[in-house]
């Protein structure tokens, strides 16, 4: 029984510092669960001159030497980020020290190659925070639902665009929500990774290859942010019985996996409708189990170091015991990843029209030639420039018909512009 497990944290920012302080102040109960005792043995930052609130021993700025220490034997990498992260992470692995990391963007990217090294090294790789944060997702996933087909999965999974989609749905300005969020600290000052959906996507692939044995990187996937939305589409949304958020999906059909991020209207009735802010959620429906929701903070120091330790908690367990890491678990065969022209949604089109006889028959037209139907429509009268606006619903249609529909709403005589085309969820 190995007495002590002997830790070497690579950055101490947000998540850093949370995961620190822990280990420092909790050290007794996170002790126990490991039955080993946890020592933070090395730690690294960029700036050692920066101020700490924390004062944390044998600090350093060179990272790799914390990775390659001799007396470490476990790395919690917090850099963030692709590199030096990724150089990091596998230099741990390849001296046979098993890593924890919250980071997507690598394991996004470089997941597998490092999962196939902790593989070969007989050590582990363990990522609980990598996605919704606080939120016990990764190991649920591989472990509690291994006995089911997972059939859907919508996920809310990034905290600043489901904190800025829910002040919009009390009318406010995207520019002026994204202001408040950054205010409150929810969004970053450069926010483009979450207002163009890059983070949700680097998750959704992370989920797709636990949930659905698929091993993309996030090119492949369809993403589409939340920058141009217009506080109008959700109240029309909301008036048609719809709440919109930043959706992340993947969900198995006979052609297919799909996987797409965008925003997406979704019935108010369901249960991701009412998970607001800057909270999380991942719905998943499995073959067994049926639709199962997890919920939670998905970011934030404490939040995200509490995934962070529970992964600590259980390789230093491991460690103490000497039990050995089993091999990977067998994917099953590699599933179609089916592109978005393939994809089937229902769909909401926002118009602005001249007011006169005959538009509505020239729009049910275009959407009759490419066998679209029509599920709801709202008609606004003229305003003080003469146009009126059209809010149609359709019913599911292939994307490509959909697309090349809008095309053909935007060339009609009658139509001034598409102001919005936004996807329509359906989920069980
Ligand atoms: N923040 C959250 O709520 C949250 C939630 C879930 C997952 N995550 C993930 O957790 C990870 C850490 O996020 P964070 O918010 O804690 O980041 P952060 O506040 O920016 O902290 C990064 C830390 O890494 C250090 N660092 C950066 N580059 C370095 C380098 N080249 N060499 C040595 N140290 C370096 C920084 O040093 P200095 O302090 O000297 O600058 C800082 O201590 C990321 O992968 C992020 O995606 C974060």
């Amino acid at each position: 029984m190995k007495q002590q497990v002997r830790i070497g944290l690579l950055g101490i920012g947000t998540v850093g510092q949370a995961v620190a302080r822990a280990l420092i102040e909790r050290h007794d109960v996170l002790s126990r669960a490991a039955g080993t005792s946890l020592v933070l043995q090395r730690a690294a930052v960029r700036d050692l001159a920066r101020p700490r609130s924390l004062a944390v021993e044998r600090l350093t700025a060179d990272p790799a030497a914390v990775a390659s220490a001799d007396d470490v034997d476990l790395v919690i990498e917090l850099v963030g980020g692709e590199e030096p992260a990724r150089t990091l992470i596998a230099s741990a692995l390849e001296r046979a020290r098993p890593v924890v990391t919250a980071n997507k963007r690598v394991l996004a990217w470089h997941g597998p190659q490092l999962a196939e090294l902790a593989a070969r090294k007989g050590v582990e790789l363990r990522y609980e925070a990598a996605v919704g944060g606080g939120i016990p997702l990764i190991a649920p996933l591989t472990d509690d639902l291994a006995a089911n087909r997972v059939l859907e999965l919508r996920a809310i999974i990034n905290g600043t665009c489901n904190y800025v989609l829910t002040r919009m749905a009390s009318g406010e300005r995207l520019e002026d929500a994204l202001a408040k969020a950054q205010q409150a600290g929810y969004a970053e000052a450069d926010p483009r990774d979450d207002v163009e959906a890059v983070d949700a996507g680097d998750k959704l692939c992370i989920l797709l290859r636990l949930a659905f044995g698929a091993s993309c990187t996030p090119a492949q996937l369809h993403r589409q942010g939340i920058r141009g939305l217009d506080p109008r589409d959700l109240a029309y949304g909301r008036e048609l019985g719809y709440v919109l958020k930043l959706l992340a999906v993947a969900r198995r059909t006979e052609a297919g996996v799909e996987a797409r991020v965008h925003p997406a209207f979704v019935p108010l009735e369901h249960p991701l409708a009412r998970v607001d802010g800057a909270y999380n959620a991942v719905h998943v429906v499995g073959d067994l189990c049926g639709p199962v929701m997890f919920s939670g903070l998905g970011a934030g120091g404490d939040a995200t170091a509490s995934a962070v330790l529970a992964d600590v908690v259980h390789v230093a367990r491991r460690l103490a015991l000497g039990d050995p890491v089993p091999p990977p678990r067998e994917n099953g065969p590699e599933p179609r990843l089916l592109p978005m022209s393939e994809v089937r949604t229902r769909c909401y089109f926002r118009l602005s029209v001249d007011d006169e006889p005959g538009v509505f028959a020239q729009i049910t037209r275009v959407l009759a030639e490419h066998r679209i139907g029509l599920a709801s429509v709202i008609q606004r009268e003229p305003g003080k420039h003469g146009a009126a606006e059209v809010v149609l619903l359709t019913y599911e249609a292939p994307e490509a018909a959909l697309a090349t529909a809008e095309e053909q709403l935007a060339r009609l005589s009658s139509t001034r512009a598409v102001l919005a085309r936004i996807r329509v969820e359906a989920p069980q």
